[in-house]
């Protein structure tokens, strides 16, 4: 076992992974497969959302479910590597078509203090993370079939950061971007450049030839979106952290960096949603549902 990581690897399990890119959000939304059982899990789904209109609609999910049940596959696991600010997630509505237990890192339990006092929760907004079927712990493992997943605790672009280590293949939410992205901002409230050098590296633990997959990609200088990488690619040639970049020079880039960086177009309906693990605010007394923005509140 490595010092770092809580757990050893089987890089001769090797999972299918199905990626769905989410053109309006950049998000890529993933579904696990075990070869050995058609079990499945499904990693960061996206609910789309026409914020101006206020409008929820599932075309991202439905792409999912579709695909899922046209393989006849069974759903284990709903997972979160993280609260995401930039779109919403639609775990508890894949949940609802194709059962599934859904699972995030057990500190959603602070990002739910701090963002239910940003957004003036009442009561009714519990924030022990009730609203999940699981909380993970570093080191924690699941099983999708005859597969075993470990959760790897990987804090600094938010506090509840988890990658996900099932076999050859580990989902790393915003811990990492495609070598050539770098990394994740590091400046949301909980968010910490230092942290996350250090999730970096233990990600760069896992065996060399362990397949990454990204949550986001942008197409930097044009190029087309990618998602997927390695281990060996990443501890080569990230732009931020590869060929043994300093934690100091990460941290003075992350910073001058973030401090340029502007909110992210849908923060406001993303977090209010997915600190909930995916479910709209409740309906108020005559039915209908809202969301609200802070006034300088962010
Ligand atoms: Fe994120």
């Amino acid at each position: 076992m490595s010092e770092a990581l809580p757990f050893t690897t089987d890089t001769s399990v090797k999972p299918e992974v199905v990626p769905f890119f989410d053109g309006a959000t950049n998000t890529i939304s993933y579904i696990v497969r075990d070869p050995k059982s058609d079990a499945c899990a499904v990693v960061d789904s996206v609910m789309d959302i026409d914020y101006a209109a206020g409008r929820i609609t599932y075309d991202s999910a439905d792409r999912i479910v579709a695909y899922i049940k046209e393989k006849g596959w069974k759903v284990d696991w709903l997972l979160e590597t993280h609260v995401h600010a930039d779109h919403l997630s639609a775990a508890p509505y894949i949940q609802e078509k194709l059962g599934g237990k859904l699972g995030i890192g057990e500190n959603i339990v602070v990002v739910q203090d701090t963002f239910g006092k940003v957004f003036n929760e009442g009561t009714e907004f519990q924030r022990d993370g009730s609203q999940f079927d699981k909380l993970f712990a570093d080191g924690d493992a699941i099983t999708i079939g005859t597969m075993t997943l470990h959760a790897l605790y990987t804090p600094g672009h938010t506090p509840a950061c988890m990658t996900y280590v099932v076999g050859d293949a580990a989902f790393v939410g915003d811990t990492l971007f495609m070598p050539d992205a770098g990394s994740a901002r590091a400046d949301f409230p909980g968010g910490d450049a230092h942290k996350l050098y250090h999730s970096i590296k233990r990600v760069m633990e896992l065996p060399g030839e362990t397949r990454l997959f990204m949550c986001h990609d942008y197409g930097p200088n044009g190029r087309d979106i990618q998602w997927e990488t390695t281990v060996g690619d990443e501890k080569e040639h990230n732009i931020h952290v590869g060929g043994g970049k300093t934690r100091e020079e990460f941290v003075r880039f992350r910073t001058e960096r973030d401090a340029t960086l502007s909110m992210p177009r849908l923060i406001i309906p993303s977090l209010q949603v997915n600190m909930r693990a995916g479910e709209l605010p409740p309906a108020d007394e005559s039915g209908k549902r809202f969301l609200k923005v802070p006034v300088n509140g962010l």
